[in-house]
């Protein structure tokens, strides 16, 4: 029988999975295992903190339900979700961000020009601009779905009770035969992620707020090429430098800018503009 001590354990560990050798699964899993032997060396972790992790996590899975994932929330705030949006992006297309909690994969289906606002409150903006592929050749057809908050910061599928209808302030549109999208829609404000469970405790503990940057939600595709998942942010906006989620990057943030000469765009508009975001999806190939 084999002496297992400190720092034989983690081989044995390993080898007590007989797996595919070369294999992802064995190649995640035998990181997985390293790394957590590693820091837990290196921390001489006590009896108390590793029950402290364990607990935590428990209280993760207890607050969790179909409409609240707090480990997705967890992975936000320590930036994992932006690393994997990150590792995923190809050169040359736009950066990923957070997907968030509040995407329905049904929106409605929108002509373009049309206005999501729809006679809310707050500062009325037009949106558009090119899809096209990493040598900037626009893509006619390209689905552009988008979904955001309100001017004050809330989903309308948060606010159901009160009679709002989930799938206010999101819509489809599909791409001219330049490439175009172009929709008025209503601008919309930060907000803050949960905190009253125990990602929010994290928070706390951390002196860290749990507001994002205000932001337009988008997943781009089209025909052969690789969809992506991302958000749209505005310059110099409140949060813009210290999103709760880390989902900011330069290349996503775009100028808001008040709405002259929308008039040469030549877009049949539904709703009238006071600002206007120009902002261009760059996807790459698929495979
Ligand atoms: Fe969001």
């Amino acid at each position: 029988m084999p002496d297992i001590n400190q720092f034989t354990i983690t081989q044995a560990v390993k080898d007590s999975f007989r797996t595919e050798p070369g294999s992802r699964f064995e190649k995640l899993l035998h990181g997985l295992i390293d790394h957590l032997h590693d820091y837990t060396r290196e921390m001489n972790l006590t009896h108390e903190e590793w029950m402290g992790v364990l607990n935590f996590l428990y209280d993760c899975g207890q607050i969790s339900t179909p409409e609240r994932h707090e480990y997705i929330l967890l992975s936000d705030v320590l930036g994992f979700s932006a690393l994997v949006d990150m590792i995923n992006t190809r050169g040359g297309a736009t950066e990923g961000s957070n997907l968030g909690p509040f995407y329905l994969d049904n929106a409605p289906r929108m002509k373009l020009g049309a206005d999501l606002g729809d006679g809310r409150e707050g500062a009325k903006v037009l949106v558009h601009g090119k899809v096209t592929d990493i040598l900037h050749k626009p893509l006619p057809g390209a689905v552009v779905d988008t979904w955001q908050a309100d001017s004050s910061g809330t989903y309308p599928i948060q606010e159901q009770e009160h009679g709002q209808d989930k799938y206010d302030l999101r819509g489809i549109f599909t791409t001219d035969d330049e490439g175009r999208y172009y929709y008025t829609t209503v601008l919309p404000k930060p907000y803050t992620v949960p905190y009253d469970g125990p990602v929010g405790k994290l928070l706390r503990a951390g002196d860290r707020h749990a507001w994002r940057a205000a932001h337009l939600h988008y997943i781009v595709r089209a025909p052969g090429m690789r969809s992506i998942t991302t958000e749209v942010f505005f310059e110099n906006a409140e949060y813009i430098d210290a999103d709760a989620v880390f989902g900011v990057r330069n290349s996503l943030v775009a100028k808001v800018k008040p709405a002259k000469d929308i008039e040469g765009l030549g877009f049949e508009l539904d709703g009238k503009p006071d600002a206007l975001i120009e902002y261009d999806f760059v996807l790459a190939p698929q495979g």
